[in-house]
């Protein structure tokens, strides 16, 4: 509920607000004081001149039509403006419009070389105008289509009695064991200090007095793949839950979630807004096949598959390997959608892992989807002290550094499991750009720190 009691609200109101009340207006102007907003286009006629702004919470344009004479400035791409006494009306073609004198046209701030062309301008460029690229219409709407997904999925959550807790950044740990962390330089501490690979341990102990919590925040990896799927900072949705021991729970967890963003997206009744500019992938029906069946398959059955599939890959394969991206492309084709490849052998996964009755396998999961690969890794966690220790010093790991994780173990201990979801991949698996840097607004790469 929104309170409305002094003091009054002073923000301008917005475009979004301002045409939500022209379309239901039925025709009468929607009379204010003034608006403003980012000249989009400008189209010059003989006696009038369009000029199109917005003011970012909309991508509809509010259609400026210029009347003529001498405006102080010559409205061009990229200028801030304010429009004084609009009169906004919605016309049968669904555009929004206002008549405006040149003298009610005022600039705020003006433009030098504004580099961006909305359509024109490709992504590697985009990229290397970290500054300018979210005025475009395509990466703009790529944020709020992330906006929608991050809210889907933990709306999910939160009507599953899961509680959203924060975790530390600053950690000791390396959850993953793949060395793979950021070491900080700092004077505050005698031990070495990391940006958090994942929060999963905290979460870990949280859920011993939550039951169900979720964490949706960054992650470091000191990565190296330059790759479309890799950044070095990304954010991470993961999921804790007490109570559970089979794989099975957290996978159906998984696909209700991203099933749910699906279903929300498919039922926004002006979804048109969210398709990419120039966009040729038939979102509809990528959308629609995520609402089928996901095959859930064993890595056992998925080593056996692939190598009997006949296919040549440049990745050797044998049980007992990790599967490379080819393997995980190639399954996701040969399914036709998206893949859980559930139990891999313990070596290739992390340390904390429920080791399952054969002694060789874990308790696990990897969710595969097409093009992009893996989405979602979870697991049972074990939960058993003795078992556990052996895996922590198999590994040699520095045991001191995770006794009061390992000692979770012996203080009422409960069977329990999580998963995390990488935001960035889902964002743009379902926004149809393959390339994860664009679904985060400062993407962070080897090389790549300024901006
Ligand atoms: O499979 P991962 O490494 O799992 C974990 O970190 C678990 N501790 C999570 C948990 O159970 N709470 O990473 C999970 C997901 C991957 O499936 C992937 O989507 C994403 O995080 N991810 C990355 N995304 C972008 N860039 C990277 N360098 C990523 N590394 C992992």
């Amino acid at each position: 509920k929104l309170y409305t009691g002094p003091p009054a609200m002073r923000l301008p109101v917005t475009l979004k607000r301002v045409f939500e009340t022209a379309r239901t207006n039925g025709g009468t102007p929607v009379k204010i004081d003034q608006v403003s907003g980012w000249v989009k286009n400008v189209r010059p006629l003989k006696t009038i001149t369009f000029v199109e702004i917005q003011d970012g919470t909309t991508l509809q344009d509010l259609t400026v039509v210029l009347k003529q004479g001498a405006p102080s400035f010559k409205p061009s791409l990229g200028q801030s403006v304010t429009v004084l006494h609009p009169e906004i009306v919605q016309r049968k073609n669904q555009q929004f419009e206002t008549l405006c004198m040149p003298e009610n046209l005022k600039l705020i701030g003006p433009t030098v070389e504004y580099p961006v062309q909305n359509k024109q301008t490709s992504l590697p460029t985009l990229r290397k105008l970290p500054e300018f690229k979210h005025r475009t219409t395509y990466l703009s709407n790529l944020l709020r289509f992330r906006h929608k997904v991050e809210s889907q999925l933990t709306k999910t959550l939160d009507g599953l009695d899961f509680t959203m807790v924060r975790p530390p950044i600053l950690t000791s740990i390396d959850c993953e064991g793949a060395g793979e962390m950021f070491n900080l330089k700092q004077d505050h501490w005698d031990e070495i200090v990391n940006l958090t690979v994942s929060s999963q341990l905290h979460l870990e102990v949280l859920m011993m007095g939550l039951g169900r919590v979720y964490c949706l925040q960054p992650c470091f990896r000191a990565e190296k793949s330059d790759t479309n799927r890799h950044l070095c900072e990304f954010w991470m949705l993961e999921v804790e839950a007490s109570f559970v021991d089979k794989n099975e729970s957290l996978m159906d967890l998984v696909e209700l979630m991203v099933k749910s963003v699906v279903l929300s997206l498919s039922e926004t009744k002006d979804l048109p807004k969210y398709f990419p500019v120039g966009c040729n992938i038939d979102i509809t029906s990528r959308w629609a096949k995520l609402l089928q069946d996901w095959k859930r398959i064993t890595y056992t059955d998925a080593v056996e598959a692939l190598l009997s599939s006949g296919v040549k890959f440049e990745h050797d394969l044998a049980w007992g390997k990790d599967l490379n991206s080819e393997h995980e492309r190639w399954l996701c084709d040969h399914f036709g959608g998206p893949v859980f490849v559930t139990n891999y052998p313990r070596d290739c996964k992390a340390f904390y892992m429920k080791l399952r009755p054969d002694g060789t396998t874990v308790e696990c999961f990897d969710l595969l989807f097409p093009e992009i690969g893996e989405i979602v890794g979870g697991s049972v966690r074990e939960d058993d002290y003795d078992t556990l220790k052996q895996e922590i010093e198999r590994r040699d790991m520095a045991s001191n550094q995770l006794d009061w994780y390992l000692n979770l173990r012996k203080e009422g201990t409960v069977p329990h499991g999580g998963f995390g979801i990488g935001i960035e991949r889902l964002v743009s698996y379902l926004y149809g750009n393959p390339n994860i840097r664009d679904s985060i607004p400062f993407h962070r790469t080897a090389g790549q720190i300024d901006l």
